[in-house]
């Protein structure tokens, strides 16, 4: 199926996020779609999905004109959007939510669930993934989610599939799974919309690339023909230069330590220290407990035994506020349920963990409390309208650096990070390591979560690796290496280093 979409616009409230926005998809190509955070990417696939109406422009889907009115309409046509923000119902089961709307039926429309089940199970195990078609949802991980979207996708016969941000949630092996999945759909003709901000995934695995910048169409390029510089320089009008920045710090004292954490059935003999000024970076899988290690020092996790040490003193963490008067901050994984609250504001989002530094007796300091929101938005660059700004209204990115924003201020002495710069553009990337990097040197302690190993190996002074709940090993920042890391992660053994 080949689509062409020229001279789109559209504006929220008269504010233009499309201007003159463009795009072309061949028929079985991988199309990147790139462009920095609030560049108006997901805003465009929605127009062609019928989620939004256009102000202005054309659409044609194989040489016909369209304008699907509403998502199903889309699919109908065989074009389906796997969103970048899941919407997930959690009280269903797998089979359940996959079949939504599309029950396969026995004569008298009783749902036949046995038919169904066999279905869930073929596309899941297409996918590689061992998930049983009777879970319910609220017992994946994000990743586990993601893949059930993806599953819902190849159970339609589509002709295009638009994945937005696909592998943000996912390891470097479900991503491995996830590519080999979309190019067995390109051999059978299936044109994919990539969007993506991890640059190494895009080279490895897209056709042709296009770059939208500020709602505008800038360009589109075959991958072969381009590299990275380029690409940067189009979505961002410059170059970046080195992707992680220089870290000069001194590290000094331990600053933090736990030992022998447990939680019967997650995690087991979890021990580790960081220093003031070091980034201990935590990889492996998904679903190794990496997630829940931190959950459970921050106070967040049930059935927890073992000790928990913050600059040498015994701390009690049975919750998160415990947590942060202990000195403990924490920048989650999950923006949308625990980061986040979608239907506030930027500022009331960020005032809320900051409340001991702008109030005073109990009152709160409007400037103060302005004048700090207002900083954040400025030094992450959010793209946003104001300290108003709804964060439901905000871009994908955007909200991530929300969530960080609510951190920076709180002075902790242990910082933990869990997957932090997810979904965010590269430009913003660089700003969020400047800040892990400028912490650092305040003598902040630094715990990072990450599923993108280059930045695991870019900004880490060592490398913690976490496999099936049990630490799998460390590993020193020079003699850190993706093999090294994958090795020690699935569980092999650590090369006597
Ligand atoms: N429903 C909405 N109401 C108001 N503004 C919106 C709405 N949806 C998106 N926007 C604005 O439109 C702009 C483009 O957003 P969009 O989500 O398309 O960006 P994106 O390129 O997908 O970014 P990201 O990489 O962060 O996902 C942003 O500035 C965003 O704040
Ligand atoms: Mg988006």
């Amino acid at each position: 199926m080949n689509i062409k979409m020229s001279g789109i616009n559209k504006a929220f409230g008269g504010n233009p996020v499309l201007r003159d926005a463009g795009f072309e998809l061949s028929d079985g190509e991988i199309h990147a779609l790139m462009g920095e955070n609030g560049a108006g990417k997901s805003t465009l696939m929605k127009i062609l999905t019928g989620v939004y109406t256009k102000d202005a422009g054309e659409i044609y889907v194989d040489g016909q004109e369209v304008c699907y009115k509403n998502p199903q309409e889309a699919e109908k046509a065989g074009i389906v959007f796997i969103h970048q923000e899941l919407n997930v119902l959690f009280d269903m089961t797998v089979e359940e939510n996959m079949f939504l709307g599309k029950e396969i039926t026995k004569k008298f429309g009783v749902c036949d669930r046995q038919a169904m089940r066999a279905e869930v199970k073929k596309i899941l195990d297409t996918l590689g993934v061992n998930i049983s078609p009777a879970a319910s949802m609220d017992t994946l991980s994000i990743g586990q989610q993601q893949m059930i979207e993806i599953a819902k996708a190849l159970m339609v016969d589509a002709k295009v599939i638009i994945m937005d941000e696909p592998t943000a949630a996912l390891t470097q092996k479900e991503t491995e799974v996830l590519f080999g999945v979309v190019r067995s759909l390109r051999e059978k003709g299936v044109s994919i919309v990539y969007i993506s901000h991890r640059m190494e995934e895009i080279f490895e695995l897209c056709d042709r690339i296009t770059i939208l910048r500020d709602g505008q169409y800038i360009g589109t390029r075959e991958i072969s023909k381009t590299d990275m510089t380029e690409v940067v320089k189009m979505m961002i009008g410059r170059e970046i230069g080195e992707r992680y920045p220089e870290r000069d710090v001194k590290i000094g004292d331990i600053a933090f330590e736990v030992k022998n954490l447990n939680c019967p059935g997650v995690f087991s003999d979890i021990s580790f220290q960081v220093r003031a000024g070091e980034v201990l970076g935590v990889a492996g899988l998904m679903g190794a407990g990496r997630t829940e290690i931190m959950q459970s020092i921050f106070g967040n996790m049930p059935n927890v035994t073992g000790q928990i040490f913050v600059e040498g003193k015994e701390v009690h963490n049975k919750n998160p506020e415990q947590a942060m008067k202990n000195g403990i901050g924490f920048i989650t994984e999950d923006r949308k349920t625990e980061g986040l609250m979608l239907e506030e504001s930027i500022m009331k989002n960020i005032a809320i963990t900051n409340l001991g530094r702008i109030s005073k007796n109990g009152v709160l300091n409007k400037k103060s409390e302005m004048d700090m929101v207002k900083a954040g938005i400025e030094e992450l660059h959010i793209k946003c309208t104001g300290p108003e700004h709804y964060c439901n209204k905000l871009s994908g990115g955007n909200q991530q650096k929300v969530v960080f924003a609510k951190w920076i201020f709180t002075d902790p002495k242990v910082l933990i990070l869990d997957e932090p710069t997810r979904g965010v553009d590269i430009g913003a990337k660089k700003e969020i390591y400047s800040i892990i990097n400028n912490l650092a040197a305040q003598g902040v302690a630094i715990i990072m979560v990450s599923s993108e190993l280059p930045e695991v190996l870019g900004m880490s002074d060592r490398i913690m690796v976490i496999t099936e709940g049990k630490i799998g090993g460390f590993i020193d920042r020079q003699d850190a290496n993706q093999e090294n890391v994958m090795i020690l992660a699935t569980g092999g053994q650590n090369d006597g280093k």
